[in-house]
């Protein structure tokens, strides 16, 4: 560790940022937002996706394979920009690696918290992080007066990787699924799979705007601020330059994240992450 007021060898290196596709990209933008010295390697898990209905073995092979190759770019933390990763994968592959690893599980729970005033709390998630009970532990261990009421999407992540962001198909659907929740008066849903805020407009029209919608994705990018100076770790750069990498589709993946991001997107490129 670096003197106070002294840059680091690894202060400029780049944050490792990953999901199955493109749903990271709703924390990579906030990072970017809120830490624009801050340089970002983002891999998106295209081949893969969803990552949703997979078991916890294989989203803790995947987040493995993935960890392994950002590390091979020189990156000073990681930041699982996934639910499902972050329930199923952070503790073990956090215990397995030397840099900092910051999930989005913690974050969104501790934002729900503030934000709630009659302590009901809707999750919306994938299948595997509502199966994981994590949330709602978190939740619990923050405040046990909570009530938690969660339900999950599948249909979403396909909904929003097919770009089908604003379509009366995606508003029909979010009806089905969020009928339910909306009877146990809940004040407050969390967005607990990183694709939702980006159908974030059309969720607020169905469960109506008395319901505070948290994307765990501020808090994270503020988590992350947070542990890069405890450790002496930001960068000194103005601008961080940002570098694209899935394991398949990358002309389609440069487009939505382009539509998505404030930056440029200046190349994809794909990687065979199991070799890699
Ligand atoms: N965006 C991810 C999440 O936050 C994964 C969604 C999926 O691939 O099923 O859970």
């Amino acid at each position: 560790m670096c003197q106070k007021g002294q840059v680091g060898h690894m202060n400029n290196a780049p944050i490792g940022v990953f999901d199955s596709g493109v749903g990271g990209l709703t924390v990579a933008g906030e990072i970017m937002r809120q830490l624009p010295g801050e340089s970002i390697v983002y891999f998106g898990d295209t081949a893969r996706v969803p990552y949703g209905s997979k078991s916890k073995e294989t989203i803790i092979t995947f987040s493995r394979q993935i960890i392994r190759f950002l590390r091979t770019k020189n990156v000073k933390a990681i930041v699982i920009a996934c639910n499902t990763a972050s329930a199923y994968a952070l503790e073990t592959v956090a215990a397995e690696t030397d840099i900092p690893v910051i999930g989005v599980i913690e974050p969104g729970a501790i934002a729900a918290d503030k934000a709630t005033r009659n302590g009901r709390i809707g999750i919306i998630a994938t299948e595997g992080t509502v199966s994981s009970g994590t949330y709602s532990n978190v939740l619990m261990n923050l405040n046990p007066s909570l009530q938690v009421f969660s339900k999950a999407c599948p249909l979403f992540v396909p909904l929003v990787e097919e770009g089908l962001l604003y379509d009366p198909v995606t508003l029909e659907i979010a009806d089905r699924y969020l009928y339910d929740l909306l009877s146990y008066d809940i004040d407050t849903l969390i967005l607990g799979c990183t694709h939702y805020p980006l159908i974030r407009r059309t969720i607020q029209k169905v469960v109506g705007e008395e319901v505070v919608l948290v994307n765990p994705a501020y808090e994270t990018a503020k988590e992350l601020e947070s542990v890069l100076r405890e450790r002496d770790m930001m960068s000194d750069e103005n601008r961080g330059s940002h570098r694209f990498f899935v394991s398949d589709s990358a002309i389609r993946f440069g487009k939505f994240a382009g539509n998505i991001l404030p930056c440029d997107i200046e190349s994809v490129e794909c990687v065979d992450i199991e070799k890699s």
